[in-house]
């Protein structure tokens, strides 16, 4: 009787769920949702290269990429003399820019030239001072509190770009896409179709932001904007994949390790498997015919 009355329950939830599932089925192929003005862009402009976002073709990329580490000392440079303006690296030490290839006396002398001081209170007072960077100290905030930063920014915080290649779908993609080729004219069918995504005052479009419009003024402008010592050309799709490059170091900076360890686990798993092979046929070579 039990059993009875819980199979007739189970039935009923079952049936209820069922009826639900197809009511939203039916739902959605009656009356699908209507195409947003990101959908739009995606399916209709320059932004639609492909699969949505350009392809920044990093070394690192892959299984077995490697940092170029050239490359990430361009990205530095366009972080340091654009970026560091509005947006702090607050994970990242001055200390880590060894990795990148620079000497300890390089690493120091950045550090001690580095724009924005550390906070350090004065010793007989306690007093808010501040003091030059050490190699051992993180990248300073740029603004001490979001309300600084929304002061500056036109009522918006910059993100913290240190790991902002992790939080963002896309990646190292999306940055350079976002500001190398994200500040486009905006399409005016595109108004046509949306009238409510006509630009407000003090944002951009930028045919890769979420949102359309968004809050930073377009930071790489013009080739040339910053002079590489390399003989690198700093035209302003070079400026964004070097950008790219070096912000998918500060939020990785272990990726070659990682990369290491996986290679070293297949050629591991490879001889084992080689050796397995090896003991059954040792182990039954004897009663096989
Ligand atoms: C004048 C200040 C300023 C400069 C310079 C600047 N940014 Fe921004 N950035 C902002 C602001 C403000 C936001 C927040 C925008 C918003 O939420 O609408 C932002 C947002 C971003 C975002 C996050 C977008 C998202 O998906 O939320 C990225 C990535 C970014 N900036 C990268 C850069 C890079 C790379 C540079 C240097 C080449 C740079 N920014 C230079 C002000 C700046």
């Amino acid at each position: 009787m039990v059993r009875a009355i819980a199979a007739l329950v189970g039935a009923a939830f079952v049936f209820v769920l069922a009826l639900a599932l197809f009511g939203t089925v039916s739902d959605r192929i009656k009356t699908p949702p209507a195409e947003t003005a990101a959908e739009w862009v995606q399916g209709r402009t320059e932004a639609a290269t492909g699969t949505h976002l350009l392809n920044a073709d990093l070394a690192s990329a892959g299984v077995l990429g490697k940092y170029d580490r050239r490359q990430l000392q361009r990205g530095f440079q366009v972080y340091k003399e654009v970026c560091s303006a509005c947006h702090s690296i607050r994970l990242v030490s001055f200390r880590d820019l060894a990795d990148l290839g620079y000497k300890p006396p390089e690493v120091k002398a950045i550090a001690n030239q580095w724009q924005i001081e550390q906070p350090s209170p004065n010793p007989d007072t306690g007093e808010a001072a501040t003091r030059k960077n050490l190699p051992s100290d993180h990248f300073p905030l740029v603004f001490a509190n979001d309300i600084a930063a929304k002061a500056a920014n036109n009522n918006l915080v910059p993100p913290d770009l240190s790991d902002i290649t992790k939080a963002r779908h896309g990646g190292a993609n999306y940055v350079y896409s976002l500001v190398g080729h994200g500040y486009v004219k905006q399409p005016a069918e595109l108004l046509k179709e949306f009238p409510d995504i006509a630009t407000p005052k003090g944002l951009y479009y930028n045919q890769y932001f979420a949102s359309l419009n968004i809050g930073m003024p377009p930071p790489l402008k013009s080739d040339g904007q910053v002079q590489y010592t390399d003989g690198t050309k700093p035209t302003v799709d070079q400026m964004a994949k070097d950008i790219a490059a070096f912000l998918t170091w500060t939020a990785e900076p272990k990726l070659e390790n990682r990369h290491a360890a996986g290679l070293a686990a297949m050629v591991f798993i490879a001889i084992f498997c080689f050796l397995a092979w090896g003991a059954y046929q040792n182990v039954w070579r004897d009663i096989k015919h």
